[in-house]
C-alpha cells in the first residue's frame, strides 16, 4: 500500500525552512538546484513557520509559501506540509497566557522554546484550528502536496488549571465514582483520601508524588489529551480534502504517551531516528533503531516513513560525531530493511543562527554541493531510485511477536520495588529482540490491546510483563493452548490495569499455562550476581533473580547460589497443544542468543539467510529481497543460500561473500 498515494515512490528529501530565508531570494533558487543535485524528491515544509505565515492574529502572509510551493512543483519536488503548532509565534503567548505550559512544579513558562504549550487551552486550540483549516483551503488541492505533517513531535504535559478539570473529567469517566478513585488508587494509604472531586490534582513533585496508580492515570490522561488535539488538527487539514494523509512524527523510547494509541488518530506513521554511530558499539546502536522501526510498523501494521536522521552529525549530544564514509547509505537502508519507505533528514540547510545552526544538515554553510555529506546524500537518493522495484513492498509475515507495552513500561518505572526506577523495561525488551535480529528473523510488536489476534504468530514473548490488562492473560493462555509457544519472564503478572496487586498467586492468571508460581523477586546489587545452570552451561545471571515455584512445569534450569541455590529459574510447561517457558532472572544476552537459536531451530522459524552470520552482519528481508548489512568495524563472511542480484551495484553474487565494515547489500534471487 502507497503511504502517500499522490506520490507513490521512496521519498528523499527533509525538513526545509525557507521561511527562515525570505531575505535572502537568491538561497532559495539554489536550494531548488542543489535539491534536484542531491536526488531530493520530497520537503517538509513549514514545520516552525507560525510567525512567518500569521505575522499578526488573524492575518495570513501565504505569498511566499506560494512561491517555495509552486517552485518545488515545477522542480519535480513533492512536499510534505506541516501544521505549525510545534512552535506558536510571540503575540499569541503575550495576548493569551493560558497557552503557556505549566509545569509539574505548577509554575507557568515563559515564550520561547517549542513543544511547550498547553495542548487543552480552547484558545490555543481555536488559533491552531484556524491556521490548519487556511492551510488546507489553500494547499490541500495543490499537486505538490502530498502529506499533512501535523505538528512535530508532540510531547510532553500541561498542569494547567484547564488541565487539572481535564484530568478529573477524565478521572470521572473511567472510575465513575470518588469512591471507586479512592478504592483504585488505594487512598487509604498515607491519608490519601479524597472527600471532592476538587481536591483531585495532577500528580507533582511538591504534591501527590508517590502513588504509581495515580502517575500511570495521569500518562493516560495525557495521551488522550495528546490525540484529542492531533485528532482536532486532523479535522482541521481534513475539511477541505480528506484524502490527503496526514502523520506525526514519533520519536525513539518516548516514554510520555503510549504510542500504539497515539497511533489510532494518524493515517500514517513517522519518525525520527539519530543513532549515536561511533559511541562504542554500532551494532547495539543498529538494534535498538532497528527494534523502533520494527515497533513504528507494528504500531498500525504498515509501512512507515523515516521522518529526520542526521546526514551527518546531530548538535545536541556532549560529543557529536560525524557519521564515517559509508555510514550514511548503511544507516539510510536498515530503515528500509525493516518498512520504511522514505529517507528523509533534519535538516536540509543550516540556518545562520538558532540553536541548530550547526546541525548536520544536507547543504552546510559553504551553500555547495561540493562535500562529502552532499555526495553521500546523493549516493541515497541514487540508491532510492535502485531499489525503486520495492517500494510499498512489505517484509513477510512475521513468526515471532514480542509484547511492548507503554503502560507496563510507565508501571515498571513509577513502581517503587526490586530495582527501583531501574527496572529497564526497554532495554530487556531489546535484549530480546535482538537474539532474533541477529539471527536475521524478524519481528513484530504488540501491546496488551493491541495483540487481538496472535494466530500469525508461532512464538510470543513477553518479557516483564509486570501489569496485566487488556484480558492479555487468556489472550496468552488461548494462544498456547491453540499449538503456540510462550516465553514469560520475572516480573510477570504482579499488578492490574487499575495499578493495584493482584491478590493470589502470580503471573496473574497464568500459573497454570505457565505451571509455575512466584515466590519472591530478589534484587542484586550492581556487580553481585548468580548462576544459571542448565544441563552442561553455565550463564551469569544479574540484577533481577525471582524464585519460583515449579508446579506442573519441567525444570530446565536452576540457580546456582545463594539462598535459593538448587530452585529453577527456568522452565516449560506443556499446556494443550503449546507450551510455555518462564525463565525466572535476567540473564547475560549470550543466554539469549543460546535459547532463541536453539527455538529458531526447533520451530523452523524463517530466517533471512540460512546461514550462520558473522558478528555484525545482519540481514532482513523486505519485499522477498534480503539487506544484508555490516555494523562491525570489521568484514566478515557470508554464505548465500543462492545466486543473488544486489540491487545497489547490480553485481551478480554467489557462495561464500565477503562483507567489508559499513557495507550493504540488498540482494534478490537470481
Ligand atoms: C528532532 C526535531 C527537529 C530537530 C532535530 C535535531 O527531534 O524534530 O526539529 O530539532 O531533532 O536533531
Amino acid at each position: 500500500m502507497a503511504l502517500t498515494p499522490r506520490f507513490p515512490a521512496f521519498l528523499h528529501g527533509g525538513d526545509y525552512n525557507p521561511d527562515q530565508w525570505l531575505k535572502y531570494p537568491e538561497v532559495l533558487e539554489e536550494d531548488i538546484r542543489l535539491m534536484q543535485a542531491a536526488k531530493v524528491n520530497c520537503v517538509s515544509v513549514g514545520i516552525f513557520a507560525w510567525a512567518a505565515l500569521e505575522p499578526v492574529e488573524g492575518e495570513y502572509d501565504f505569498a511566499w509559501l506560494d512561491r517555495v510551493i509552486d517552485r518545488l512543483w515545477a522542480a519535480g519536488i513533492r512536499v510534505d506540509l506541516a501544521t505549525p503548532s510545534g512552535a506558536r509565534p510571540a503575540w499569541i503567548a503575550q495576548k493569551y497566557p493560558e497557552v503557556l505550559r505549566v509545569d509539574e512544579y505548577f509554575r507557568r513558562h515563559h515564550f520561547g522554546g517549542r513543544h511547550n504549550h498547553c495542548l487543552t487551552s480552547p484558545v490555543y486550540r481555536e488559533k491552531v484550528r484556524a491556521i490548519d483549516t487556511a492551510l488546507a483551503e489553500r494547499y490541500a488541492s495543490h499537486p505538490a502536496v502530498i502529506l499533512w505533517h501535523l505538528s512535530n513531535e508532540y510531547s510532553g504535559d500541561c498542569r494547567c488549571p484547564l488541565c487539572q478539570e481535564k484530568f478529573r473529567e477524565y478521572l470521572r469517566r473511567r472510575y465513575g465514582s470518588l469512591e471507586a478513585l479512592n478504592e483504585h488508587w488505594w487512598t487509604g494509604f498515607w491519608s490519601m483520601k479524597y472527600t471532592d472531586w476538587s481536591q483531585v490534582e495532577s500528580p507533582s513533585p511538591i504534591g501527590q508524588d508517590a502513588n504509581p496508580a495515580m502517575w500511570v492515570d495521569w500518562r493516560r490522561f495525557s495521551t488522550q489529551q495528546c490525540k484529542d488535539f492531533i485528532l482536532m488538527e486532523k479535522a482541521a487539514v481534513h475539511s477541505v480534502n480528506p484524502e490527503l494523509p496526514v502523520t506525526a512524527n514519533l520519536m525513539q523510547r518516548f516514554w510520555d504517551y503510549d504510542y500504539f494509541d497515539l497511533a489510532e488518530a494518524i493515517d500514517v506513521v513517522s519518525w525520527d531516528s539519530y543513532p549515536l554511530w561511533g559511541s562504542g558499539n554500532d551494532l547495539v546502536q543498529a538494534s535498538e533503531h532497528a527494534m523502533t522501526h520494527d515497533l513504528m510498523r507494528s504500531l498500525k501494521g504498515q509501512n512507515f516513513l523515516l521522518m529526520e536522521s542526521t546526514p551527518s552529525q546531530v548538535n545536541w549530544h556532549a560529543v557529536n560525531r560525524m557519521k564515517k564514509p559509508g555510514m550514511h547509505l548503511l544507516s539510510s537502508m536498515l530503515p528500509l530493511a525493516h518498512g520504511a519507505d522514505s529517507v528523509m533528514y533534519f535538516q536540509w540547510r543550516k540556518g545562520r543562527g538558532g540553536s541548530e545552526m550547526f546541525h548536520g544538515a544536507v547543504v552546510g554553510h559553504d551553500g555547495t554541493a561540493d562535500t562529502r555529506t552532499f555526495r553521500e546524500v546523493r549516493s541515497v537518493g541514487e540508491a532510492l531510485e535502485k531499489l525503486a522495484p520495492l517500494y510499498a513492498t512489505e517484509k513477510k509475515q512475521a513468526r515471532v511477536c514480542i509484547l511492548y507495552d507503554w503502560q507496563n513500561l510507565w508501571a515498571l518505572d513509577y513502581a517503587q520495588f526490586a530495582r527501583k526506577g531501574d527496572m529497564r523495561y526497554t532495554e530487556t525488551v531489546n535484549a530480546h529482540y535482538r537474539a532474533f535480529w541477529q539471527a536475521g528473523v524478524s519481528v513484530d510488536f504488540r501491546d496488551c490491546r493491541a495483540c487481538t489476534d496472535l494466530s500469525p504468530y508461532s512464538l510470543v514473548i513477553a518479557p516483564m510483563l509486570f501489569m496485566t490488562h487488556g484480558g492479555i492473560e487468556e489472550k496468552l493462555n488461548s494462544f498456547v493452548r491453540g499449538g503456540g509457544t510462550l516465553v514469560m519472564t520475572y516480573c510477570a503478572g504482579m499488578i492490574g490495569e487499575d495499578g493495584l496487586a493482584w491478590q493470589g498467586r502470580t503471573p496473574h492468571g497464568l500459573t497454570e499455562t505457565l505451571g509455575i508460581h512466584a515466590l519472591e523477586l530478589d534484587a542484586l546489587f550492581d556487580g553481585d550476581a548468580n548462576t544459571l545452570i542448565r544441563e552442561r552451561d553455565q550463564w551469569r545471571l544479574t540484577r533481577l533473580c525471582e524464585v519460583i515455584e515449579a508446579d506442573t512445569a519441567q525444570v530446565l534450569g536452576r540457580y546456582g547460589s545463594d539462598y535459593y541455590a538448587g530452585q529453577p529459574c527456568l522452565t516449560v510447561n506443556a499446556c494443550g497443544a503449546g507450551k510455555a517457558y518462564y525463565l525466572a532472572a535476567e540473564p547475560e544476552e549470550a543466554f539469549l542468543h543460546r535459547f532463541y537459536g536453539e527455538l529458531i531451530r526447533e520451530m523452523g522459524i524463517p530466517k533471512a539467510i540460512g546461514s550462520q552470520l558473522p558478528d555484525g552482519v545482519v540481514a532482513q528481508e523486505r519485499g522477498g529481497a534480503v539487506f544484508l548489512m555490516n555494523f562491525a568495524p570489521s568484514s566478515g563472511d557470508v554464505l548465500l543460500d543462492h545466486p543473488c542480484r544486489d540491487l545497489l551495484t547490480d553485481r551478480t553474487l554467489s557462495g561464500k561473500i565477503t562483507m567489508n565494515p559499513l557495507e550493504v547489500l540488498v540482494l534478490e534471487k537470481v
